[in-house]
């Protein structure tokens, strides 16, 4: 049996990155959505950053802290919501997001990818001398799960402007030709 899915919201995953909270905004602004930032409601939860979430109660409990925010996102409507980098290698966390959004995945290379991050330091998966090393073994490690993604988008090649019209584009198609997806 299939049920017509319900694009009520929009989902952008993706690795580190790749822009999904500048390109989130300017399309929560564009279809005048609210805008959420999964990484944004943990830190605001827990009154931490996540370097420190990630120090002192370690990623197994920040990826927790991801499952239940995934879990009430099930209520939102007319959202744009930028996900962190890891949400999204959890199958029931990809499958959650369906029931309810378009989800896009913003991809980038390695080295793309390196060069954007390279002098940020608010990633605790990325810091230390072999960043560009960690980023290509992760991503590979990765990219079954980004595959999963309603819509893939490179972002290397365009602005975050440019992408956020392609994510509104393949909002507007989907939003007027359904795609049914099977219940089990
Ligand atoms: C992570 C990505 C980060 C944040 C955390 C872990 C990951 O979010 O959730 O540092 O596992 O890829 P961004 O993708 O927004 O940087």
């Amino acid at each position: 049996m299939t049920v017509p899915r319900s694009y009520r919201n929009i989902v952008l995953c993706g690795f580190m990155g790749t822009g999904k909270s500048s390109v989130g905004r300017l399309v929560a602004e564009q279809l005048r959505f609210a805008f959420l930032d999964t990484d944004h409601v943990i830190e605001a939860r827990a009154d931490k950053p996540i370097t420190e979430i990630f120090a002192e109660q370690g990623e197994a409990a920040f990826r927790e802290m991801e499952c239940k925010v995934v879990k009430e996102l099930a209520e939102r409507k007319a959202t744009v919501i930028s996900t962190g980098g890891g949400l999204v290698v959890n199958p029931e966390n990809m499958a959650s997001l369906k029931q309810h959004a378009l989800v896009v995945c913003l991809w980038a290379s390695p080295a793309g990818i390196y060069a954007r991050v390279k002098n940020q330091n608010h990633r605790p998966l990325l810091q230390g001398p072999d960043a560009l090393e960690k980023i290509t073994a992760l991503l590979a490690e990765r990219t079954p799960f980004y595959k999963q993604a309603d819509v893939l988008l490179n972002t290397e090649i365009r602005s975050p402007r440019e992408v956020a019209q392609q994510v509104l584009h393949q909002f507007r198609i989907a939003r007027t030709a359904p795609v049914p997806h099977p219940t089990h």
